[in-house]
């Protein structure tokens, strides 16, 4: 566990920032990217788990955003990557936010871990590259990232936005009207599946964006949120660790029907939840996000 969570998420939010392709006016890390808006139908399925009546019944808007995670706002959608899915459920009492990513896993656990990473990733000054050495010595330390280094390794080209399946990584409560909590993860799962893209020819440095455009021009692009109930061993205040093949519930559906203007600063922001919905104790990794995402979001708006 970090000792000071405060301080080490300025440090991180700085050392973030010192990377060469990071622009003040952007995000620190998911500066590219696209809003687009949409709505969100329960299915029903959650009902007698969680008081959340947007997640039960009824039609919610949302504000969604697709991105790159990394902190480069120009980066080439040709580059292999996973990508990010955020998701903003402007419910009756508030805003429920999901902030979602490709990968299976995150790298790390602590906020300590993530500063460590961070210099190991940073540029040599001398070769201008990572020093794989210094990279091999983090892993050997924090076996724990191998699952999300492994899936940065084998990552695609997404087709489309709307074809890359988003996980939530931590655990969340479902909170029902007698107080009993569900612990739960979710994905949102693309309703026309999940596709790599295969032809070079439609792979280009903003092709997702191009993409989508013609995509909503025909239709709504959509995904089921799908929702993973856990069992009491599971680990519900670590990122890093996959939990095991749970039954899963589809909650409802998410149909994103335009890309809206970037015009107003949004921040999306994990541990926003709503009433019937709660942040289990202990996972520090949610606690730092909220502080650094502050942080990026007090630099890209002033
Ligand atoms: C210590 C851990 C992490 C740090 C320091 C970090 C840092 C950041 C920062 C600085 C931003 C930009 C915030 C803003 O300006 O609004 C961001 C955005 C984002 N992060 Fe993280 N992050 C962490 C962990 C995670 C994890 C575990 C996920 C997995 C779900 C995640 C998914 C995202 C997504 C999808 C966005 C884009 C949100 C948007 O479109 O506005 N991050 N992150």
């Amino acid at each position: 566990m970090t000792d000071d969570l405060p301080a080490t998420a300025q440090l991180i939010h700085d050392l973030l920032r010192m990377a060469p392709t990071s622009s003040p006016g952007h995000r620190a890390l998911h500066a590219k990217g696209v809003i687009a808006t949409g709505t969100f139908t329960a299915s029903g399925a959650l009902a007698g788990l969680t008081t959340a009546t947007h997640l039960v019944d009824g039609i919610t808007p949302a504000t969604v955003r697709f991105s790159h995670p990394g902190g480069d706002p120009n980066v080439s959608d040709a580059i292999p990557s996973g990508r990010g899915l955020a998701v903003k459920l402007r419910a009756p009492d508030g805003s429920h936010d999901l902030v979602s990513v490709s990968s299976p896993a995150f790298l790390v656990r602590d906020g300590d871990a993530f500063v460590e990473l961070i210099m190991a990733r940073a540029p040599d000054p001398e070769t201008g590259a990572p020093d794989p050495a210094r990279m091999g010595a983090f892993l050997e330390a924090h076996p724990e990232a191998l699952p999300a280094i492994h899936a940065a390794l084998t990552a695609t080209v997404p087709a489309s936005y709307a074809t890359v399946a988003y996980n939530s990584l931590h655990t969340f409560l479902l909170v029902d009207d007698k107080g009993r909590r569900q612990p739960i993860r979710y994905t949102f799962v693309p309703v026309d599946g999940v596709n790599a893209a295969n032809d070079s020819e439609t792979v280009t440095p903003d092709h997702l964006l191009t993409e989508l455009t013609s995509r909503l021009a025909r239709g709504a692009a959509s995904f089921d949120l799908v929702v993973a109930l856990g069992e009491p061993d599971d680990p519900t205040d670590d990122p890093t660790a996959i939990w095991p093949e749970r039954p899963t519930l589809v909650a409802g559906r998410l149909d994103i029907t335009a890309i809206a203007p970037d015009a107003e600063p949004v921040i999306f922001d994990p541990t926003n939840v709503v009433a019937g919905v709660e942040i289990p104790e202990g996972d520090e990794i949610l606690a730092l996000r909220r502080l650094v995402y502050g942080l990026s979001y007090a630099q890209r708006t002033s």
